[in-house]
């Protein structure tokens, strides 16, 4: 019987099905970004701790440098399956395969780096910033000093008014979807520029709830039916290149229940409010969108040479 924590989880997508990590080792943007900052980052006699380690391939990365990382996760599933994958992989001497939740665990020694991809769009779901918030106090608390350094370092979100196409062979749907950035996006329009809401540091306190109320103005004439959520993580900042190793994570767009129409030039207001870790219907309920200003209904301003 589970819990009522355990019941939550399994909703908000802590327990991801094993089938859905393949989808994660083939999203060749998400493994190659890793790659590299934790190349970046992790050096020889390192000591690495990984807080959702799934698979255990980001824990593999690290093991290529690293003389011991401790690689945590909740799931019985993925714990049976990182073990297998990294004996495969001939290194299941440096890497620890631990049952642990993230919220608890701790590793019996100091470590260098912690890296962690508990990374949704909009930071919804997952459960990154609570569990590196609760891991830094405990840290602190066990072992005093320095606190190590987070793999990812920062994530960025921004938010952007759409207008999507929601036709499906002559059935009309308003639904969430995700796009696989830099790529052709048919049905797809952008109808202002983004404008980024939140930026998180891993290195400071942050704060887990997110209520925003920004202006936008309308680029091309349209009807705003949703807001697209983007989140750009900043996994390594390579300071001697004056350089970050960047994921940007796939777009989210989430129906707006009020469409506004809008013309070029107008100012589109839009609000939302939800918290880290929480579902997508939970930001749905307030996201709102309205127009401020439009621009056709103002009085002609004539300049005089
Ligand atoms: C997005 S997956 C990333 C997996 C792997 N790090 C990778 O990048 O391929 C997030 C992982 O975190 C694990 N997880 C979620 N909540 C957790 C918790 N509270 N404690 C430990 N692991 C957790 C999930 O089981 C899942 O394997």
């Amino acid at each position: 019987m589970l819990s009522e924590r355990e019941l939550e989880s399994c909703y908000l997508g802590q327990f991801i099905p094993v089938h859905y990590h393949h989808n994660m080792l083939t999203d060749t943007n998400r493994m190659h970004s890793f790659r590299a900052a934790i190349a970046h980052v992790v050096r020889p006699g390192m000591k690495v701790l990984e807080l959702g380690g799934g698979t255990g391939a980001l824990s593999f990365f690290a093991a290529q440098r690293a003389d011991k990382v401790y690689c945590v996760d909740f799931n019985p599933d993925m714990v049976r399956e990182a073990r297998r994958f990294l004996a495969l992989n001939r290194c299941a001497d440096k890497v620890e395969v631990i049952h642990a939740d993230a919220f608890e665990y701790l590793p019996p020694e100091p470590v260098d780096v912690v890296i962690c991809e508990m990374l949704h769009v909009a930071m919804l779901r997952e459960k990154q910033v609570d569990v590196i918030e609760h891991f830094k106090r405990r840290y602190l608390q066990k072992f005093g000093g320095q606190l190590p350094v987070f793999l990812p370092e920062a994530v960025l979100m921004a938010a952007q008014p759409m207008q999507h196409e929601y036709d499906f062979d002559g059935f009309y749907a308003p639904i969430v979807q995700f796009q696989q950035p830099g790529t052709a996006q048919p049905g797809t329009l952008e109808l202002s520029q983004p404008a980024v809401y939140s930026v998180i540091d891993f290195t400071q306190p942050n704060d887990s709830s997110y209520s925003w109320e920004g202006k936008f103005v309308i680029d091309r004439d349209g009807t705003v039916n949703a807001i697209r959520f983007i989140t750009k993580t900043i996994l390594s900042v390579v300071q001697e290149r004056a350089t970050t190793i960047d994921w940007l994570n796939h777009f989210m767009s989430l129906p707006l229940e009020q469409p506004v129409d809008a013309k070029a030039g107008d100012v589109l207001q839009v609000a939302f409010a939800y918290r880290a870790g929480g579902s997508i219907p939970s930001l749905q309920a307030r996201l709102t969108a309205r127009l401020l200003y439009q621009a056709a209904l103002q009085p002609q301003v004539v300049a005089y040479a």
